[in-house]
């Protein structure tokens, strides 16, 4: 029988996976986890322990105890909080990676999903269409770990044949989820501000383009991978996946539409150097190619669907 480990369950991509792994595989298949003992009130349906990532005794008690066969492994400091605290964002990013592969060895799982990142990249990259192989050379503490952490994964399905997937997540907008200390949350912080009609004040500057996704095109993307059989899956550090790619002020324009009263302004801080390192469109040839990934969402339709969902949520 399938049953699923998650870590960070309670974070933004977290609660919506968790939710989704739910309804395909049943409440008795799927135990979540977080450090925060608040998440809980997320899962009232399913087992829950509160967890530290950082903690592998504690990850293999639990391992045991619910005789988990796959974990996704969503815990992390993300790239904004991570360049406030460098040490913690390494220790949290890498240790409970090594961790999770190891444990994934000596139990053999039967598979481990683990989240990199466009943060990978860095300014020598080709920063248009950034191909699934170039250089990488990341400026955070973010992008290192999910460098390493991409080679590490590599490592082990080459070596040990742990069965590890992964995707380079762009920016993930959703509207059930608050994002957490990311260089590209304002791009679901700006859709809050309209539907609660508060001018906005975005730390990025107007023109800054980033790759983005919709929340349930990232959802899909996971569960497709995950499902793909083992063999159409080549890449084992982490594939490249795109959707869209736009500016704040592409955004604001495509709310504007809906809330002609809407305003921004600009204030960029030291997210902007984070942003201007990190690529503007996305290669994502290999993920088409190898297990048939394809986007649904434009930036029309992403912003029809938040401002048509979110209002429900004040
Ligand atoms: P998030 O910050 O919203 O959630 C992370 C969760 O991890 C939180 O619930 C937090 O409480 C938990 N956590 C933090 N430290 C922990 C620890 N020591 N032990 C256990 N839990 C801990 O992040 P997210 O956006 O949900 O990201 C999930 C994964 O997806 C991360 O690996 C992230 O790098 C990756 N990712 C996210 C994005 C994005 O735009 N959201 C983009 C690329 C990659
Ligand atoms: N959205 C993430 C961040 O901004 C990228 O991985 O940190």
């Amino acid at each position: 029988m399938t049953k699923i480990l998650i870590t960070g369950a309670g974070g933004q991509l977290g609660s919506e996976l968790t939710e989704t792994l739910v309804n395909r595989y049943g409440t008795e298949s799927v135990v979540a986890t977080d450090i925060n003992e608040e998440s809980r009130s997320l899962f009232s349906e399913i087992a829950f322990d509160t967890l530290d990532v950082t903690d592998h005794r504690a990850l293999k008690v639990l391992t045991e105890k619910h005789q988990i066969t796959q974990i996704y492994h969503l815990a992390a400091i993300l790239s904004a909080t991570g360049e406030k605290k460098p040490r913690l964002a390494w220790q949290v990013n890498m240790d409970s990676l090594l961790s999770i592969l190891e444990l994934a060895k000596e139990k053999k799982l039967d598979k481990v999903y683990w989240p990199s990142s466009i943060a990978v990249f860095g300014p020598n990259s080709p920063r248009t269409h950034t191909p699934q192989h170039c250089i990488q050379e990341p400026l955070t503490v973010y992008g290192i770990s999910k460098q390493a952490g991409e080679r590490w994964c590599n490592y082990y399905f080459q070596k040990h044949g742990v069965d590890v997937r992964s995707l380079r997540y762009p920016g993930l907008v959703g509207y059930k989820s608050l994002p957490g200390g990311g260089t590209t949350d304002y791009a679901v912080d700006i859709y809050h501000h309209a539907v609660r009609k508060t001018p906005f004040t975005c730390f990025l500057k107007k023109d800054t383009v980033l790759p983005m996704m919709y929340m349930p095109d990232a959802i899909r993307a996971t569960v497709e991978l995950m499902e793909a059989p083992r063999e159409a899956v080549k890449i084992r550090s982490s594939y490249n996946i795109s959707s869209l790619s736009f500016t704040p002020e592409e955004i604001f324009r495509s709310i504007l539409v809906h809330y002609p009263q809407f305003e921004i302004s600009y204030s960029p801080d030291f997210r902007q150097e984070i942003a201007d390192g990190w690529p503007q469109s996305i290669d994502d040839s290999e993920a088409i190619g190898d297990w048939g990934w394809k986007p649904e969402y434009d930036l029309e339709r992403m912003t029809q669907d938040m401002l048509a969902n979110l209002p429900h949520l004040y």
